[in-house]
């Protein structure tokens, strides 16, 4: 009887313990980020070897492992020696770089051993992008626009509003920001009819513990200031969407690489003929 009694109680306490659980579930699915494509690094340059920042090395045979290896430690860029490539001596053959190259591809050396990949490959940022190191790559629009000018205007440079719902995003392009001279921009958070705040990958704040608000913000009246902008003091602002603000955008990874962005590319074996313009 006793027994009985209290496998009562345990199952009951599963009961509970499971009506806990499920909602919990749920948000986490509604949470769950349906837009995570995975990014993928792309053949930019053969025979060149990038000299940005190298987050990890390591010593492989095959591409795919140093791309494993470059995706696991957020890396925006690989340096890859294919075996018949190495030459004896040679520590490592996979590189994982924090950085991209831009436009120019000023780090990008010649170098036989090496092919380099990006995540950003089509297009190939332009030099007035910034690097934030193991994020991503952005971009500040410094004329005024409006939130809607804003949206179109990423979208025009193959981005989108930058997403700042981390802290390490929120410092560095709070740093950007004050950097460059503005007071705020216009970043990916907006709601409408007063509901909750999304990003531009559509993730509800809800589903995201941190937050940066100055104080005094959001603002109280929730359909009137459904827009966000980020400050040089690393703080969330809402603002109304009909402002005029400079825009932080982040450029998507992309690809296939298209040829002439970067350097022409050379033959491994040919002469190296640095076709740079
Ligand atoms: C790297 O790996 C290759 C073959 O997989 C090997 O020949 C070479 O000695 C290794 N280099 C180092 C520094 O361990
Ligand atoms: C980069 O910025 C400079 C100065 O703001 C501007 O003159 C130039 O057109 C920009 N380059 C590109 C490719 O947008
Ligand atoms: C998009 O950018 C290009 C330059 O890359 C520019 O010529 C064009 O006017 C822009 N379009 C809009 C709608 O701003
Ligand atoms: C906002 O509310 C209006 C009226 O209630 C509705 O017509 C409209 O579709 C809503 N917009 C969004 C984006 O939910
Ligand atoms: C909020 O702003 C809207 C649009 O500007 C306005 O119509 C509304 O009266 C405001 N509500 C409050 C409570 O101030
Ligand atoms: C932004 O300005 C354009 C005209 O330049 C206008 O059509 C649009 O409605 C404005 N958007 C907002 C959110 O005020
Ligand atoms: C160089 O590579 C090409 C193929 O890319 C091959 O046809 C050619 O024979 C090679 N030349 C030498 C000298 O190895
Ligand atoms: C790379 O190119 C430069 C000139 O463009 C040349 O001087 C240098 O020797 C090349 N480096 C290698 C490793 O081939």
């Amino acid at each position: 009887m006793k027994y009985f009694v209290t496998n009562i109680r345990k199952t009951m306490k599963m009961l509970i313990f499971s009506a806990m659980l499920i909602p919990r579930l749920l948000a986490n699915l509604q949470c769950s980020d349906e837009a995570s494509s995975v990014s993928r690094y792309h053949l930019t340059e053969k025979c060149h070897r990038s000299k940005l920042g190298i987050v990890a090395y390591a010593n492989y045979t095959s591409l795919t492992s140093c791309q494993r290896l470059g995706l696991e430690k957020k890396g925006l860029a690989i340096n890859f020696s294919p075996p018949e490539a190495r030459k004896v001596g040679m520590e490592h053959s996979c590189e994982v770089m924090n950085c991209a190259e831009t436009d120019g591809g000023l780090s990008l050396k010649n170098d036989t051993r090496y092919d380099y990949y990006t995540l950003y490959a089509r297009p190939v940022p332009d030099k007035n992008s910034t690097c934030v190191p193991t994020i991503g790559m952005f971009r500040l629009l410094p004329q005024k626009l409006n939130y809607t000018e804003a949206v179109e205007q990423c979208r025009n440079i193959s981005g989108v509003l930058a997403d700042i719902t981390t802290d390490q995003r929120t410092d560095s392009l709070g740093q950007l920001l004050a950097g460059s001279g503005n007071e705020a921009a216009f970043v990916g958070l907006r709601r409408s009819n007063g509901s909750v705040f999304k990003n531009s990958r559509g993730t509800t704040l809800d589903c995201i513990t941190y937050r940066a608000w100055a104080p005094g913000h959001p603002r109280r009246n929730s359909t009137k200031f459904e827009c966000v902008l980020i400050s040089r003091q690393k703080t969330w602002l809402s603002s109304a969407c009909s402002k005029r603000y400079p825009a932080l955008c982040e450029l998507n990874p992309g690809g296939p690489y298209k040829k002439g962005s970067i350097f022409t590319s050379e033959k491994r074996n040919g002469t190296m003929i640095d076709k740079k313009n």
